[in-house]
Order: C-alpha cells, then sequence, then structure tokens
C-alpha cells in the first residue's frame, strides 16, 4: 500500500477526521498521519476490550510509542500490571515484548510506529475476524458467539494469572478457533440430518485446517494462535481431536477455549437445539472436571462465571 501522500507543510484534520478508520463493535482505529513508513494512528477502545503489541518478528529497529489520551487501561507486560492513564508514555526502538492492554473504561491513546501497521490493523487482522464471525453463523450460531468465547476465555487466562505473551495466544485462539470451518464443505457444515463417520472425519480437520490457516499467515499473534485452534477440541483423557492428546500435552490457552466453547454450546440457542441453563451446564462441565477438561480451568472457570452471574465486573 503506498503511503505517499501530497506532502503538505500543514495537515490538520479537524473533529476526529482520519485519513483511514476501521472500526469494529468495540474499537476505532483511526490513522491521521503517515509519511515515510512512519504513522500515528488514534486508538479508542471501548470498557472491556483489548488492543495489544507482540515483539517484531524481524527485530528491525524503528520506533514504536504508545501516549494516552484518556480513560484508564491495564496493561499486561509478563506477568505484571500496571495501570496507564492519560499523560502515560511507553516507548521502545522498537517496543520488542508481548503487552496486553485491556480498558478499563472508555479509553483513547497514539500509538506512533516507524514501521506501517496500519493496513495490516485494518485489513489482515480485520478480514479473519470477519471470517470467524460468518463461519460461526453459519454453523448455527449467533454473531456474537466469537467474542463471548473470546472474552470468557480472557476472563479464565486473567483469573489464572497467564501473563502477556499467553493471554495474547488465548485472546487470538478463542476469537478464531473455529476458523478452519471456512474449508470444510458446506454441504458438511451445513447438513441439517447426523453426519456420516467420513464427513465427521472431514468435520474434524476444521481444527488443522484453521492452524494451517493461520501459520501462512507469518503474522506472530497467529503464529502463537495456531496451536489453540489446533488443539482446542483435544480433551484431558486423550478422547479429543485430532491427535488425541493428553493431560500436559494440550497447551493450557487450548484447554480454556475448549471449555469455554464447550459452556457457550451447552448455553446457546441453536437451529436444531435448545439452550440450556448456566446451572445445568456448569454441572456438566464440573462433573468432567479432571475426566475431559483440565482441572485447574474448570476451577478458575467457576469462578469467572460464579463471579459474572453475581453481577460482579
Ligand atoms: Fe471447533
Ligand atoms: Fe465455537
Amino acid at each position: 500500500m503506498d503511503h505517499s501522500f501530497v506532502n503538505p507543510s500543514l495537515q490538520i484534520l479537524k473533529s476526529g477526521l482520519a485519513l483511514e478508520r476501521a472500526s469494529s463493535k468495540h474499537s476505532v482505529v483511526s490513522l491521521l498521519h503517515a509519511f515515510d513508513g512512519t504513522e500515528v494512528i488514534h486508538h479508542r477502545l471501548d470498557k472491556g476490550s483489548r488492543w495489544g503489541i507482540s515483539p517484531d518478528e524481524e527485530e528491525t529497529e524503528r520506533l514504536e510509542a504508545v501516549y494516552i489520551l484518556s480513560g484508564k487501561l491495564k496493561m499486561k507486560r509478563s506477568t505484571e500490571e500496571t495501570t496507564l492513564l492519560n499523560g502515560d508514555f511507553l516507548s521502545g526502538t522498537p517496543i520488542n515484548e508481548y503487552l496486553v492492554l485491556t480498558a478499563l473504561e472508555e479509553s483513547a491513546f497514539l500509538y506512533i510506529t516507524s514501521k506501517p501497521v496500519f493496513h495490516y490493523y485494518s485489513h489482515d487482522t480485520r478480514n479473519f475476524e470477519e471470517l470467524a464471525i460468518k463461519i460461526e453463523q453459519k454453523d448455527g450460531y449467533t454473531a456474537d458467539h466469537c467474542s463471548r468465547i473470546k472474552d470468557l476465555a480472557m476472563l479464565v487466562g486473567d483469573k489464572m494469572g497467564l501473563h502477556s505473551e499467553s493471554l495474547m495466544k488465548l485472546h487470538f485462539g478463542a476469537l478464531l478457533h473455529d476458523i478452519g470451518k471456512t474449508q470444510v464443505p458446506e454441504e458438511i457444515l451445513l447438513k441439517p440430518s447426523k453426519l456420516t463417520e467420513e464427513e465427521w472425519a472431514i468435520m474434524k480437520l476444521h481444527t488443522s485446517y484453521g492452524a494451517e490457516m493461520l501459520r501462512e499467515t507469518c503474522i506472530s499473534h497467529f503464529l502463537l494462535a495456531a496451536e489453540v485452534v489446533e488443539q482446542h477440541h483435544e480433551r484431558y483423557d486423550g478422547s479429543g481431536y485430532p491427535r488425541g492428546l493428553k493431560k500436559e500435552e494440550i497447551s493450557l490457552e487450548a484447554a480454556i477455549v475448549g471449555l469455554v466453547d464447550s459452556y457457550d454450546a451447552i448455553t446457546s440457542e441453536r437451529v436444531y437445539q435448545h439452550a440450556r441453563s448456566h446451572e445445568s451446564a456448569l454441572n456438566e462441565l464440573r462433573g468432567l472436571r479432571g475426566i475431559k477438561y483440565q482441572p485447574d480451568v474448570v476451577d478458575a472457570f467457576t469462578d469467572v462465571i460464579e463471579h459474572h452471574r453475581k453481577g460482579g465486573d
């Protein structure tokens, strides 16, 4: 993409205008200026939404900086948590670590980088997210399934004290867990009756297909997430697929997504199945603690759901 704009001595963007803008339901990313590979990007995050930085694969020197304009954000750096407020500034050349920022209230910040990233944000990442949402809808879920899985998984990850790299892996793994279903033929995906053994074998391949799709991108947070996507149907006792991994062979992030996805499947109203109550879902999943699901994950999940249902933040 060509970033060379006519180069006026002064460029003014009035009233929140931007050169380009990419929005999702809970965030708006606006490109304010781009020149010679450097970009100034404005981010607005709704309460509860997240943004992150991954280390640069190529490890090239570049300026990277974040300046908080308003709101309140929690920053996770490794296992350390810091609150960021208006006027706080982070920078590096580059910031070569995983940082996860969560908006504790509606927040805005500037991100300045001397390596152009805007188009990769607005196209590659969002294309994958949109694809993931579309495929879940085809599979009989409502549009919110992916973001519900992601939000619940991140609450469990926070509860378990995961470090920032792990949270990044969990975030994208949860959001994109079923992206491989885009490669499953529609006559199988949309079949109203029971799948034959052969069809079911193809359906199960969505785990490996999804991991391949992410690995092909060579984008660092997608590379991390590939393992979660590949393993989200593995089960603690080895009864899952595609490889029948057991216990600690399954990555913790995949174990979290596997449990949260099962919970959402039980409690969602779908074309061929009525939603069951949260209590009934939780009882069933707790009964499978240490059988299908990793015990620590079940415990953290139970705490999160109970806190949530009591109306906690
Ligand atoms: Fe799946
Ligand atoms: Fe799912």
